[in-house]
């Protein structure tokens, strides 16, 4: 799979994609990550990205000519089979955009800044618009690296133990069960005694249980679902 990632603000990117499992990702070739400043595509002294709002109002608007070039650049080289733009008022990023987005080959990821993109980049270039939740952040960055790091560690191969990504919670529309190690009994708190049965039938049932019962309790609107 390959990201390209446009953004005006590269730096605050990068960290997430340093470090642990994405950058074993990327080391391993399993995924590549590219990241587009979207300044190198600006015109005039100032390589201006973003000009004052039609109609008058508070705040900047990004302009459609960066984003065009850049995302034409990119598409000259390649196809590719998802444009996606971090938006608050996108569809709120779950377990299942993440299962498809990781099934695409390359995708281009548009941080939106200041009060976003000028609607006519919307209209042409993205085919998916995603918030990763009810809250206004500075830009779409946090959004982007949470969206890659959800996606990154559902790519095959990623994750050690590749049934791992299947027991996470919200896998199977349910949160994951209670999960314990070492020591046995801590400050006269015990794990429950069917972990050390050695009964795999009774193990796996034990924790659909609590996986019904943890869900119910906390997000009853998944088993509505
Ligand atoms: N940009 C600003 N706020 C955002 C959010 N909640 N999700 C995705 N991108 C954003």
């Amino acid at each position: 799979m390959r990201i390209d990632i446009i953004t005006v603000l590269p730096e605050l990117l990068k960290s997430p994609f340093e470090a642990s499992i994405l950058k074993r990702a990327i080391e391993a070739g399993l995924v590549e990550v590219h990241f587009h400043n979207l300044r190198d595509y600006a015109t005039g002294g100032y390589k201006s990205v973003d000009d004052t709002q039609f109609g008058g109002g508070a705040g900047m608007v990004m302009s459609i000519a960066p984003i065009d070039k850049c995302i034409s650049k990119l598409q000259q080289e390649r196809n590719y089979d998802e444009i996606i733009y971090m938006t608050p008022d996108g569809e709120q990023l779950n377990q299942s955009i993440a299962n498809q987005t990781s099934l695409k080959e390359n995708i281009i990821i548009l941080c939106g800044h200041y009060k976003g993109v000028d609607q006519r980049v919307r209209d042409r270039f993205i085919t998916r618009e995603i918030s990763i939740g009810d809250y206004v952040l500075s830009g779409g960055e946090l959004g982007a690296a949470v969206l890659c790091d959800a996606v990154i560690r559902l790519i095959p191969g990623v994750l050690g133990n590749e049934t791992s990504a299947l027991t996470d919670s919200f896998q199977d529309n349910l949160l994951a069960p209670p999960i314990y190690t070492k020591p046995r009994e801590y400050d006269g708190m015990k794990v429950p005694e069917v972990l050390f049965s050695g009964n795999f039938g009774k193990i796996e049932k034990w924790r659909e249980e609590q996986a019904y019962k943890r869900t119910n309790e906390r997000r009853p609107d998944l088993l509505e679902d």
